[in-house]
């Protein structure tokens, strides 16, 4: 959806722009070449590898005459008020994008255990240096009824109590290593006639682990409460989700910023006529076109909302 994003973000020449996932820098790149020589590029990614990957395009994508100035920042966009500190001089942004979710390279890399087509460790960390518990961890030591409930509610799955009761029966044989004994383990899991249909069994799980252990939901509601402290008046946050449990979070954080809030102490929950700071950009969800949706399976389950912090008055209204 970069067209979309390029158009509630609207990123003018000389402005600072955040790219708090920036992933492999398609986006990011987009960005970079609206805002030109006397704009800011600030790019975050929790996962050192991708920012590296980021960096080598952004910086081979554009000549020097059209580069703007690039921070690049190995973070969680939790800590984007802290980057902005440090490598902006508090500069507030003129526009954040947030594009959640894991990168089609680090899916396909096996040895960082995201999917389930390759054999490789069972770890689904986004950031590997901070240590922090793999998906093996969590899986080989939590309680039979939380992996049941992330099975549900992260990956709206069917049969996660089934599948939670047979990932504690094989731990108290054998702890779960690797990616295809966790998979394998789904899909028997699932009764025979389902097994084999165009979406693999093990993927609900996988996504699911996914969310658990790198605990995506709460970084979204903490994230994106820091991400609109830092905008700028006239300033937008983007955020593009994959989830419907990111896209609530995202819908409700966005709807109490946008709306005057409640006089504290009138028990019959009047709001109160201070007008917030923040306007949605559109009511409704963008989706992606049916053609992108066709082209690329992924982008089927995409949302993207947009808020903006409003311009200032000066009418003293
Ligand atoms: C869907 S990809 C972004 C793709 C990117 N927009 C592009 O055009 O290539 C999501 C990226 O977000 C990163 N990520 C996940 N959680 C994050 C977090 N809390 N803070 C920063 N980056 C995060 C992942 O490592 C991944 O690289």
């Amino acid at each position: 959806m970069a067209r979309e994003v390029l158009e509630v973000l609207s990123p003018r020449p000389g402005t600072l722009q955040v790219d708090g996932t920036v992933g492999a820098g398609g986006h990011a790149l987009l960005l970079a070449g609206s805002i030109g020589r006397t704009g800011h590029l600030v790019a975050l990614d929790r996962d050192p590898e991708m920012l590296e990957q980021a960096r080598r395009r952004l910086t081979e994508g554009l000549n020097e005459e059209e580069r703007p100035k690039m921070t690049f920042a190995a973070q969680t966009y939790e800590q984007l008020p802290h980057v902005l500190r440090e490598q902006a001089d508090g500069r507030p942004a003129d526009g954040v994008l947030l594009d959640l979710g894991v990168n089609s390279m680090q899916l396909d890399d096996p040895g960082r255990g995201f999917s389930f087509l390759r054999e490789g460790p069972l770890d689904a960390r986004f950031d590997r240096t901070a240590g922090g518990r793999t998906a093996a961890d969590l899986l080989n030591t939590a309680p039979e009824k939380d992996i049941e409930n992330w099975l549900r509610t992260y990956g709206d799955e069917r049969h996660a109590r089934r599948i939670a009761r047979a990932v504690v029966r094989r731990r108290a044989e054998k702890p779960l290593h690797t990616t295809t004994e966790l998979a394998e383990l789904v899909r028997a899991c699932y009764p025979p006639a389902q097994r084999h249909g165009r979406i693999d069994p093990a993927t609900r799980t996988f996504q699911a682990v996914r969310i658990a252990v790198n605990d995506e939901l709460g970084t979204v509601e903490r994230g994106v409460k820091e991400c609109l402290g830092v905008l700028a008046p006239g300033g937008t946050l983007a955020v593009l989700t994959f989830h419907s449990g990111e896209d609530r979070i995202v819908k409700h954080l966005f709807r109490s910023a946008s709306t005057p809030p409640e006089e504290p102490d009138n028990p019959y929950s009047v709001r109160s006529e201070v007008e917030p700071d923040f306007e949605l950009v559109s009511r409704k969800p963008l989706s992606p076109t049916t053609e992108e949706a066709e082209r690329n399976p992924r982008a089927r389950s995409a949302r993207l909302r947009a808020i903006r912090r409003k311009e200032v008055r000066t009418d003293g209204g």
